[in-house]
């Protein structure tokens, strides 16, 4: 059963049977296996792991040795989840020969899939479809484009959905199994829904979608002073954690940790 809900197959099922799919962001074995425990429907080992966990300014530093890591904890911790890896920045983007291995990495360490940020290298990501490795797809913003485009939402020109549309169309077109819009308006959103038969999921790309996918340190409160509008903070982990550390701290200082309870007699 676990093997069969690991494949990708289950996107376009849940597609199928109309059910909004909820992924998460996660990068370390406890939030992985709560998530698969909690019945999350998919994992995304996002390169956004740079940001979150590493303390970068941006995703462009993440490699391949950093991505290998998290996912093999991540993969760890899962016994039903579908886990999808991103693949970092040039991971993908040099040649086809290069995109394979790489991509075919992830596979290996048990994951059901791998996501690809952007539509223009297309041929690569064909190329890694064509042998046998499930690829989802990433437009609208794509934080791997940064020096490019910055971070802001896509879909406010004409020039903008035309080629969103047009990414969108060439992904479905190569075999990609689902798509995520991020950072797109809503109408741009709502074109690409209508146009395609592959499941899209939105991160900051409106509602009525096939699902949507959020990073898991927003979702817990862990992501600092960054709090973008589409996301929801349903805990405050950052606030608990002061919290916690802080009492322990008060505690070892006064003497009163360990107490009793806490030491071997
Ligand atoms: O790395 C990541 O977290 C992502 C999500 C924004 C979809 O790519």
């Amino acid at each position: 059963m676990g093997d069969k809900l690991k494949s990708v197959e289950i996107f376009r099922e849940k597609k199928q049977n109309k059910e909004f799919v909820a992924g998460i962001t996660a990068y370390n074995y406890p939030v992985a296996r709560i998530a698969d425990e909690c019945g999350i429907d998919w994992i995304l080992v996002g390169d956004s792991v740079g940001t979150c966990e590493m303390g970068y300014p941006t995703t462009i530093p993440v490699t391949m040795e950093d991505m290998t890591t998290f996912t093999k904890a991540v993969i760890k911790g899962v016994k039903n989840t579908p886990v999808i890896v991103d693949m970092p920045f040039l991971s993908s983007q040099t040649t086809p020969e290069e995109a394979i291995t790489n991509a075919g990495k992830f596979l290996q360490l048990g994951a059901s899939g791998v996501k690809v940020e952007g539509a223009k290298k297309a041929d690569n990501i064909k190329a890694i479809i064509d042998s046998g490795i499930p690829v989802m797809g990433h437009i609208g913003l794509n934080p791997q484009y940064y020096f490019q485009t910055g971070y802001k939402i896509v879909g406010r020109n004409k020039d903008e959905i035309k080629k969103t549309v047009d990414a969108a169309k060439i992904l479905e077109k190569i075999g990609a199994f689902a798509i995520i819009l991020e950072s797109v308006t809503t109408d741009l959103a709502l074109e690409i829904l209508k146009s395609s038969s592959i499941p899209i999921y939105g991160i900051g790309a409106g509602k009525n979608l096939d699902g949507q996918i959020l990073v898991v340190n927003d979702i817990l409160g862990l992501s600092f002073d960054f709090k973008p509008k589409f996301s929801k903070q349903y805990v405050n982990l950052e606030d608990k954690i002061r919290k916690a550390l802080t009492q322990y701290q008060k505690e070892v200082k006064e003497g009163k940790f360990p107490d009793d309870k806490h030491i071997y007699s």
